[in-house]
């Protein structure tokens, strides 16, 4: 459903990410692994199309579904983000406004996709809050940002991300930020979106363990390439590269296990 092929990505006509290639098929989910600053976070704008000024793919082609995003006007973008591409991101509290209530947001974001009224709009939003579990609904679409725990935010975020059943969830970092526990809760709640929805997740992180825990695919990236790539178990083992038996070597261990 995704492939990006042989992309490469600059800033100011300096290349940062070299000859990046990855496939996705339908409800896989793959890992974008590497240290800060290898090129993760531009390898998904690339795909949202939502790369900052002054940075653009100057070689190669993503194509979703078969048709390129590259020759995408940006009336087509408008239509497909939110919707069929959707993205979460390290701290959902900075996406959502902090001094307006999470259930105004909520609302505005699903009427610029849908033709509906604010009333069916909070009571959709409401449903996707029950459907992550997030308990009193009612209490959080009547609060602030700041009102939530990291953990809660990052769940509306997600419920924002999921209500239109996206074919494809790009990532960044979303457990990042959070306490181990919590960080667990997030990604298993992901893997069960996988498996509801057959949703196409890229999950970034810099987090070995929690790649390994949830993904068909893990590509390892170091300043701006990828060094290795492969099945969980297969860099589990160390992969191919010494690198990521490094990355490996990093990953705390949490009573002897050595996952999330
Ligand atoms: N807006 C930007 N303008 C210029 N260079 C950038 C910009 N954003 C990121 N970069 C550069 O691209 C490289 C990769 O950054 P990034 O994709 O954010 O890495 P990661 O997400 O893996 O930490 C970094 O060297 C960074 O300096
Ligand atoms: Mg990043």
């Amino acid at each position: 459903m995704l492939e990006i092929k042989n992309v490469t990505i600059s800033y100011e006509e300096r290349p940062t990410v070299r000859n990046f290639s990855m496939t996705l098929h339908k409800g896989e989910i793959a890992s974008l692994v590497g240290e800060s600053g290898s090129g993760k976070t531009t390898v998904i704008r690339a795909v949202l199309g939502l790369l900052p000024g002054g940075g653009r793919v100057t070689e190669g082609d993503i194509l979703f579904e078969g048709k390129s995003l590259l020759k995408n006007t940006g009336e087509e973008w408008r239509t497909l983000r939110g919707t069929d591409i959707s993205m979460i991101f390290q701290d959902s509290g900075a996406m959502l406004n902090p001094i307006r209530k999470i259930g105004n947001v909520f609302v505005e974001y699903i009427r610029t996709h849908e033709k509906i009224s604010k009333k069916d709009a909070w009571k959709k939003g409401m449903e996707m809050m029950e459907r992550m579990r997030l308990p009193d609904g009612d209490n959080i679409m009547n609060s602030y940002p700041f009102q939530l725990s990291g953990g809660m935010r990052q769940r509306v975020g997600i419920a924002m991300a999921m209500t239109f059943q996206p074919k494809l969830l790009l990532a960044d970092e979303p457990t990042s930020a959070l306490d181990v526990t919590t960080q667990a809760q997030i990604v298993r709640q992901m893997m069960e979106l996988r498996d509801e929805y057959g949703t196409s997740i890229i999950m970034v992180t810099h987090n070995l363990g929690v790649a390994a825990y949830m993904s068909d695919q893990i590509v390892v990236m170091k300043e701006g390439q990828i060094v290795d790539r492969g099945g969980r178990d297969q860099i589990l083992r160390g992969g191919s590269s010494v690198y990521t038996q490094e990355l490996l070597d990093a990953v705390p261990s949490l009573g002897g296990v050595r996952y999330v």
